[in-house]
């Protein structure tokens, strides 16, 4: 079946939410604060969206924290985001207890093995775990897991592809596609997110600052999402 008639069945539900973590840096710099200050609180607001997020039946939940761009920022932000990831540690139970799986995506050969350790941890202790699957990208770019999908699509020595079979070499084959994307910060760019997957989202691009979003903010996203009209290329 074409990947997008899944998509029309289930046009009804929301499977999967991508959110473009963008402000920490702006957010901070306002206030008259590090950016890295901005990196910190940003950080810490992924626990209690995720926790909202496992309260409303999604399958998926997919967070951009750290794109295969981001290493052109200066050694010292770059450093303080290669090691946000090991403060995980400290929410493994949070996460357990809440009954949310935890996946990465991305590169994983320039990530410092200590972070590399403890996003692994995370993924293992929470892989029995039945309800919302959080999946955080961290040197996470499109292109190059399309890039990856190519090569071991060519390894498998398959010669001809469909659509599906790009979409089951894609690190997000087991998630269904992505319904809403939403963008904090202000900014209305994709930045090389979750391109093929997001082919039919639908766009939200906000003014609130990653650090500024609540619960809130994503129930006022989802009540606007039922009043759009999804058509895939078809007519109402
Ligand atoms: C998003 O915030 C986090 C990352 C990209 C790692 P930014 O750091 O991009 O914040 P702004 O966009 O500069 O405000
Ligand atoms: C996108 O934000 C990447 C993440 C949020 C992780 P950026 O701040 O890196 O994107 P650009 O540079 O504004 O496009
Ligand atoms: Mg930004």
């Amino acid at each position: 079946m074409h990947p997008f008639n899944n998509l029309l069945m289930e046009k009804e539900r929301i499977n999967h939410i991508a959110l473009i973590l963008d402000g920490n840096g702006r957010w901070a710099k306002e206030k008259g604060k590090s950016r890295t200050y901005g990196h910190k609180v940003g950080f810490d607001n992924i626990k209690k969206i995720a926790l909202h997020a496992s309260t409303l039946n999604l399958k998926a939940l997919s967070l951009y924290c750290f794109s295969t761009e981001n290493w052109l920022r200066p050694k010292e932000e770059v450093d303080f985001l290669m090691n946000i990831p090991i403060s995980f540690e400290k929410d493994i139970e949070y996460y357990k207890s809440n009954n949310i799986k935890v996946i990465v995506s991305g590169r994983k050969d320039r990530i410092p093995i200590n972070t590399l350790n403890a996003l692994n941890h995370l993924i293992n202790e929470t892989k029995d775990s039945t309800g919302l699957i959080l999946n955080i990208c961290f040197d996470y770019g499109a292109l190059d897991d399309i890039k990856n999908a190519i090569n071991e699509i060519i390894k498998a020595g398959i010669k001809e592809v469909d659509e599906n079979t790009i979409y089951s070499y894609l690190s997000s084959k087991d998630l269904p596609k992505v319904d809403i994307l939403i963008r904090t910060g202000k900014e209305k760019r994709l930045s090389n997110y979750l391109l093929l997957e997001s082919s039919y989202a639908e766009l939200f691009f906000i003014d609130t600052y990653w650090p500024d979003f609540t619960e809130k903010d994503l129930d006022n996203i989802i009540e606007e999402y039922y009043t759009r009209e999804r058509r895939y290329g078809g007519i109402k």
